[in-house]
């Protein structure tokens, strides 16, 4: 089988990175499905991967991805859910980037015949991560304020549908006019160009001293620690990104920066107005709550029948132009899901 292999890092030439090779199709284990995918996703995790900033990447050579889809080519002995044949989403631990990849049985679900290919892998990772933070790691009610960071991006973009969905005033943060546009056609309440604008001023000047009800950051750094200061009694903040983090050029001071940025925080006045702060790790999750995993897939699956979610695919490429996806990625310029086929 063909897979992609991330030889070595670099920030700045996706093409340097990677390299086509043949590899043996994956057996899976007792638990486990492989599947012959027909495409797969990219999240903005496998940029910080192929930047050597991200710490839950394996030792190189390695192939990366954390989603594919495609029909189950083989289930392991213990599988009784899932049958060869079927057509499944599923999240990988890696690996995404092969033509066939394994996976906990847990973390692949069944999908429609005519679900189309991109929109199916924006389904994995990054709704399900929004699903989860919406959904297990706060309760959105109609009428709350709610900061979504990168709302233009694949898990902005979920956060957004489903803050709207849930009846939420939504402000949203993008970094180019063409994001602004599309923010408001998906009916972000307050999109705010952090390029022009300042985003902590803005809301404050908006919302004056009361504050929002829940911030989604994925932003990390000073970033965060901004929309800790916008809470308002009984608001709640999920971190679960440090995208501010990327393309830095010096390594330590980059990361001692980033830590700095975020501050320390006592309990006490978390306590004293009610306030929450919680972190996501989905891959964390996959590896202690699999059925987690099943459960937010299933549900994301099924709002998007119900057209709820309604996934955006901003950029389509081949396996060729894997370099091409990554730096578009990269660039900020995307919109929604980037999606790679693996058809000639
Ligand atoms: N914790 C988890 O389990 C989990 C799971 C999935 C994703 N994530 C995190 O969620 C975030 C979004 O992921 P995604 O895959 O959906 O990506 P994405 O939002 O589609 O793309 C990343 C976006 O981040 C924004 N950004 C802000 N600072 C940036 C910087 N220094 N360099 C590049 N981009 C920057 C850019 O949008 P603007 O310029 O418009 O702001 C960019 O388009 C990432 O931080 C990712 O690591 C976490």
């Amino acid at each position: 089988m063909r897979a992609i292999v991330l030889k070595r890092f670099n920030t700045n030439d996706a093409k340097k990175a990677f390299v086509l090779e043949e590899r043996p199709i994956p057996e899976p284990q007792a638990h486990e499905v492989c599947i012959h995918a027909e495409g797969f996703g990219l999240n903005f995790a496998d940029v910080m991967a192929r930047q050597g900033l991200y710490q839950d990447c394996p030792d190189l050579p390695t192939v990366i991805g954390y989603e594919v889809v495609g029909k189950i080519h083989k289930v392991g002995k213990d599988v009784k859910h899932l049958k060869e044949g079927q057509r499944v989403v599923a999240l990988t631990r890696f690996g995404g980037y092969a033509e066939y990849a394994v996976t906990q049985a847990e973390a692949a679900a069944v999908i429609p015949e005519d679900m189309d290919m991109g929109i199916a892998t924006a389904l994995a990772t990054q709704y399900i991560t929004a699903y989860h933070c919406a959904e297990d790691s706060v309760r959105l009610h109609p009428g709350d304020h709610v900061l979504i960071q990168a709302a233009a991006g694949g898990v902005g973009t979920a956060l957004v549908q489903y803050a709207k969905h849930k009846g939420c005033i939504v402000y949203g943060t993008a970094g180019s006019e063409k994001k602004l546009e599309y923010l408001r056609e998906q009916g972000v309440d307050f999109p705010i160009n952090y390029r022009t604008t300042d985003f902590y001023q803005y809301i404050k000047e908006k919302r004056g001293n009361v504050g929002l009800d829940v911030v989604f950051d994925c932003l990390g750094g000073s970033e965060m620690k901004k929309g800790v200061k916008l809470l308002a009694t009984g608001g709640k903040i999920v971190f679960y990104g440090a995208a501010s983090r990327s393309g830095a050029k010096w390594g330590l001071f980059s990361t001692l920066n980033l830590a700095a940025g975020f501050g320390v925080y006592s309990p006490i006045p978390f306590v004293q107005n009610s306030k929450g702060m919680v972190g996501v790790n989905m891959l964390r999750i996959a590896d202690r709550r699999p059925d987690k995993i099943q459960y937010c897939l299933k549900n994301v699956i099924r709002l998007t029948q119900e057209g709820i979610f309604k996934p955006v695919v901003g950029g389509r490429f081949s396996y060729k132009e894997l370099d091409k996806a990554h730096m578009f990625l990269q660039s900020r310029q995307s919109i929604g899901k980037v999606a790679v086929s693996w058809a000639d």
